[in-house]
């Protein structure tokens, strides 16, 4: 496993756009953004407790872990309405191919329940990110400016 990676991954996810949401006018925008924000708010506890910034704590990691699953199940629904901003980084696309993107999102929520349960040492927890990282950047990749 490659440590550097990870953590490369990881500072990609969260914190390449630092607050884009803040000055966002349309409301539904806000909203997805407000819940994008809090995929990377989960994902940095787990990110923490790999680099020694907290202790590692099973509990924590698991809610986390709950936390994006569920967090996942709700993208599609606060990408329902297709709405355009300014600071918006969603691709036109996502609506076009909504059935993809309800996918990519069905199979982090997926993946997180599955490592809530499994997460016990903290030598899961890296792969776990791992895995993790690989599902935003799924449907970044493909759906994100
Ligand atoms: C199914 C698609 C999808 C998945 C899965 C997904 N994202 Fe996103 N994410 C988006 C899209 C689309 C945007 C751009 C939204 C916009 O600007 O209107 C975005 C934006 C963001 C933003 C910027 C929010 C802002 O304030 O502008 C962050 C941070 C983010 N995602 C983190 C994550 C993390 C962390 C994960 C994985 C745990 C994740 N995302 C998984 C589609 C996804």
């Amino acid at each position: 496993m490659n440590f550097f990676k990870i953590f490369t991954a990881i500072f990609i996810v969260t914190s390449s756009v630092v607050f884009a949401h803040s000055g966002v006018k349309d409301k539904n925008v806000k909203e997805r953004m407000m819940l994008m924000k809090k995929m990377a708010d989960n994902t940095k506890i787990i990110g923490h407790m790999l680099k020694g910034k907290t202790s590692f704590d099973a509990n924590e990691a698991k809610l986390a872990l709950e936390r994006l699953s569920s967090l996942s199940l709700k993208t599609p629904k606060v990408f329902e309405v297709n709405a355009t901003d300014p600071k918006s980084e969603a691709k036109p696309t996502i609506w076009d191919e909504f059935n993809e993107f309800t996918k990519l999102s069905e199979d982090l929520a997926a993946t997180s329940a599955v490592l809530a349960v499994s997460i016990d040492t903290i030598e899961v927890l890296r792969p776990a990110l791992k895995q993790i990282s690989s599902g935003c950047k799924a449907c970044h990749s493909r759906y994100r400016e």
